[in-house]
């Protein structure tokens, strides 16, 4: 027995500002026979993320480049059709790395069998997924902010920051979010409770920072490099940590130059920290357990921006670089 699939291909690998035409939709066959251990899914929600772009770019990256002609990888959430694992059945909900595509098969132990407290499925791609997971373990075991500390969030109204920038705060931090506009700006201070936000699209950062943590920075969580990056550095106080997460900013232009200012990081003695969320994995359990547990309870808010039709992934993941979402971006299929 074979069941028709659809999947999203990489065809080309962009150069420069990432646009759909890189990817194709394609309808194929898959058997449905299942090896001992294998479980065969229908996704749900696919999970539209930054990385998926250096992924697609092919270049220098922490992982694999995403292979031409092949389901775009990534994260997804869905429900089990068929299972010869006896730990799954049919109708469970799982996440596993199946990418874009409608159905597919892994084996059991690839997939994480989640929504027993509750959270919408698309809340396991987030805040109680790999982005919720890299908001903690970024926030205490990279940043390791203390009470009192000011802490700045870039990227502040999307899947990592909103998270980190609540995390600090419910930890005694001051937290100051940088984000584009004033909607997003005014999100993080109304609804995630930062304490103040500055708008880098505004035309003066270095400015309305200065203004917004006068006390200096502590902890800076970089999600965004470059010119954001710049307007932090001399804001930074003694002994400052720098969690190097992403920099959005240039992953459509590997090309551009190195930030300025880095003689601070000397003369502040500050500690910068390169930190990737998949060479952690036995730190997962507890930071998806409390993070799981702090959304239900409410603790946590999250917002989800939700696509609808895997035809219109191939256009959601330029989305992130055009600051078009709030919150995590998800396609629904
Ligand atoms: N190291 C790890 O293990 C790891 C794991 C997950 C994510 N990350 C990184 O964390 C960062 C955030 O990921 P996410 O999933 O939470 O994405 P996200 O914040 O939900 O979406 C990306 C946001 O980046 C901002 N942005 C895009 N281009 C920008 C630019 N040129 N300058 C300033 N801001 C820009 C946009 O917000 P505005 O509207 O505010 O511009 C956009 O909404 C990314 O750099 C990602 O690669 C790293």
């Amino acid at each position: 027995m074979s069941l028709q699939n659809r999947q999203v291909l990489l065809v080309r690998r962009p150069e420069g500002t990432l646009r759909k035409d890189s990817f194709t939709v394609v309808t194929t066959e898959l058997s449905e026979e299942l090896a001992p251990g294998e479980i065969l899914v229908r996704n749900r929600f696919l999970s539209v993320d930054p990385y998926q772009r250096l992924l697609a770019g092919g270049g220098d990256t922490f992982t694999q480049p995403a292979p031409l002609g092949a389901p775009m990888p990534g994260w997804a959430a869905g429900e089990v059709m068929a299972s010869r694992d006896p730990k799954l059945s049919v109708g469970d909900k799982v996440v596993s790395y199946l990418g874009w595509q409608l159905f597919g098969i892994c084996r059991g132990e690839q997939a994480r069998k989640v929504g027993l407290r509750g959270l919408p499925l698309p809340a396991y791609l987030g805040v109680a997924g790999m982005p919720g997971v890299t908001a903690y373990l970024g926030t205490f075991d990279i940043g390791r902010p203390k009470a009192g500390e000011t802490v700045v969030v870039s990227a502040a109204a999307g899947a990592v920051g909103g998270i980190v920038g609540q995390l600090a705060r419910m930890h005694g931090c001051r937290v100051v979010g940088i984000a584009g506009g004033p909607a997003k700006c005014r999100h993080v201070v109304e609804d995630l409770g930062f304490a103040a936000a500055a708008d880098y699209k505004a035309g003066d950062l270095p400015g309305d920072l200065r203004k917004s943590a006068p006390e200096g920075i502590d902890v800076y969580f970089d999600s965004v490099g470059g010119a954001v990056l710049e307007a932090v550095l001399p804001l930074l106080n003694p002994f400052a940590r720098i969690v190097l997460c992403g920099h959005i900013s240039t992953y459509d232009r590997p090309e551009s130059p190195i930030p300025s200012g880095w003689e601070f990081l000397l003369s502040r003695r500050v500690r910068l920290e390169g930190f990737i969320v998949g060479d952690r994995l036995d730190r997962w359990p507890e930071a998806l357990g409390r993070l799981e547990r702090w959304a239900v309870e409410g603790k946590l808010r999250y917002e989800e921006t939700i696509v609808e039709g895997l035809e219109n992934a191939p256009g959601a993941l330029p989305q992130l670089f055009q600051g078009k979402s709030l919150g995590k971006l998800v396609v629904a299929i």
